[in-house]
């Protein structure tokens, strides 16, 4: 975040040599047959310093990795200033140059600890104090709906940062939730999203929460809009809006506008980023399915990971060492794309919530200081719940041509043991089992060997399994609100090293602009062939064909 180039530090250069020089002899079977303590040695177990029953044990033994090359990736981080930047995040300095504003999700879940003084930190548990109030009260039946009935479906509107994290958790942490109030989350634009939504929603049960930092952006507000539209059919009455509606933001005057009273509005800050915000006021439909204890909880796991973050030193820091490891693989390996494969049904959106969080906070060409990079930046996240990803897209990971470094995360225990945990002990194997594969392989010997003398040189290869493959194994054991807290932190932290090695600014998005731009001058422009102004042949061709083909 320096905005320097990572490849004109000293120890870039030296990776580069390491890489030259080693990596045809970094073969995972031999690295574990000459050292017996490789796994002691390349794994680490967590343990809040607030709580011992948050705690995991990072694996990253199955990487391609030596002791000096670790080391110096470790230079790396020391050469990019990263404790600098890390130390400066905490303070407040607005480290979002482009913005000019500082990155405090941190300070979200700070209870009072580090000390921060940034226009809004101190306001921090007094909207926690609401958000407690406000969830409560629909919880418990106290705020009823406008004919006096209980809330028993709440709609989040809002999308990306507003959205995406919410969602995820309270997947995560369904097995906390209550059972009886009903969450959808509604974030597209497509009229069906809504639709589909509303169409089991009663107006008189239902609460709607507009999800938006900004109250700006198209698809949510158009969305609240219609929400709002169908809920005053049945309603009538506009007064009947404040039981109805409320609204997460940092724009007052929006949601004023909108029609929700200043009093149903839960604020946040201009320095908490849309993909960092579930921890904000954004996490009310959180708090409203698990409970706030539950949300504190989770509050409570992730600042147990800012402090070790901010407190361990860099070859035990675990944010530090996923984000080495990460950048080893990115930069010098050429790999594309990296995996989260969660061994938890619960966990299944966890991908989905980091392709924002890292590819929108990494995804750039250009460092802070607007030089552009000569390396590779963010690198494409994707993943599914195991084992489904197993009979999907593993066979590429196995056996094809591409090096995709994935992690496993799994629990130790189920919060579903049904059938005696067998179920579970078949969903540990797998865990097991594919790092273990992905490593080691299955050599020509052995498949010959299976097959007998008769089994053709074709078959043979074809089911040779090279191995070498890298993987980090994250292990805890059970998902609760405060390990999953620990868990997003985790990679969070790895993102923002990342990026400071990369000498990006992790913390705007500027790439999601032109696009929006583009759309609205087209929106503009669809009513007749005619209007169609200003665009190349072929997206003149496309809107020419809609305007031959809709019926309205
Ligand atoms: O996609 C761009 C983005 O600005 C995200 O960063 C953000 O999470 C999302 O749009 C939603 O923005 P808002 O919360 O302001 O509606």
């Amino acid at each position: 975040m320096s905005g320097r180039l990572a490849s004109e530090y000293p120890s870039w250069k030296k990776l580069q040599q390491l890489y030259e020089s080693e990596h045809s002899k970094l073969v995972l079977k031999e690295l574990f047959a000459q050292d017996p303590a490789r796994f002691e040695k390349f794994s680490k177990e967590y343990v809040s310093p607030d709580d011992p029953s948050v705690t995991f044990l990072l694996d990253y033994s199955k990487n391609l990795i030596t002791q000096p090359i670790l080391d110096t990736l470790l230079s790396l981080v020391k050469e990019a200033e990263v404790e600098t930047y890390r130390d400066k995040m905490f303070a407040g300095e607005h480290i979002n140059t482009s913005e000019d504003r500082a990155v405090l999700h941190v300070a979200l879940r700070n209870f009072d600890e580090f000390k921060i003084s940034e226009a809004g930190v101190s306001e921090v548990s007094g909207v926690l104090a609401h958000m407690k109030e406000f969830s409560d009260a629909v919880r418990n039946g106290t705020h009823k709906g406008y004919t006096g009935k209980n809330i028993n479906t709440i709609v989040n509107i809002g999308i990306g940062g507003s959205d995406l994290g919410p969602v995820m958790v309270t997947e995560a942490l369904k097995a906390y939730s209550k059972r009886d109030l009903t969450a959808h989350f509604v974030s597209n634009i497509d009229g069906t999203h809504m639709a589909e939504t509303l169409r089991v929603c009663d107006p008189e049960t239902t609460l709607f929460i507009i999800a938006s930092k900004t109250f700006t952006t198209q698809e949510t507000i158009t969305n609240a809009e219609t929400a709002r539209d169908w809920f005053l059919e049945t309603a009538k009455d506009k007064a009947h809006v404040a039981k109805h509606f409320v609204a997460l933001s940092t724009n007052t005057k929006a949601v004023t506008e909108f029609g929700i009273a200043k009093e149903n509005m839960f604020a946040f800050w201009d320095w908490v980023g849309g993909r960092y915000s579930l921890w904000s006021a954004i996490g009310l439909s959180i708090c409203l399915v698990i409970g706030y204890d539950n949300f504190e909880q989770l509050l409570k796991g992730a600042h147990g990971m800012d402090k070790h973050f901010k407190t361990t030193p860099l070859e035990k820091n675990l944010p530090v060492l996923l984000a080495v490891i990460g950048i080893w693989y990115n930069d010098f390996y050429g790999a594309q794309t990296h995996c989260l494969l969660p061994y938890d049904q619960y966990l299944h959106k966890f991908a989905d919530y980091f392709q924002q969080g890292d590819m929108e906070s990494n995804g750039k060409t250009v460092t802070k200081g607007g030089q552009r990079v000569n390396y590779q930046t963010g690198p494409i996240i994707w993943g599914a719940a195991g084992t489904n990803g197993q009979h999907s897209f593993y066979q590429l990971i196995h056996q094809g041509t591409k090096l995709i470094p994935c992690d496993f995360l799994a629990p130790a225990t189920t919060l579903n043991p049904i059938g005696n945990s067998k179920h579970h002990r078949i969903l540990l194997s797998n865990f097991f089992a594919q790092p273990e594969a992905l490593a080691f392989g299955k050599t020509e010997e052995q498949v010959k060997q299976e097959l007998g003398p008769n089994a053709s040189q074709a078959l043979v290869k074809s089911k040779v399994f090279e191995g070498n493959k890298p993987s980090n194994s994250i292990m805890f054991p059970k998902l609760t609100p405060a390990t999953l807290g620990a868990l997003i932190a985790l990679y969070e932290h790895k993102i923002f090293v990342q990026g400071v090695v990369w000498g990006i600014n992790s913390f705007d998005q500027m790439g999601v602009e032109l696009g929006k731009v583009l759309a609205k001058n087209i929106l503009a422009q669809l009513g007749k062939p005619e209007d169609v102004k200003g665009h190349d042949s072929s997206t003149t061709g496309l809107i020419h064909y809609y305007q031959k083909h809709r019926k309205e």
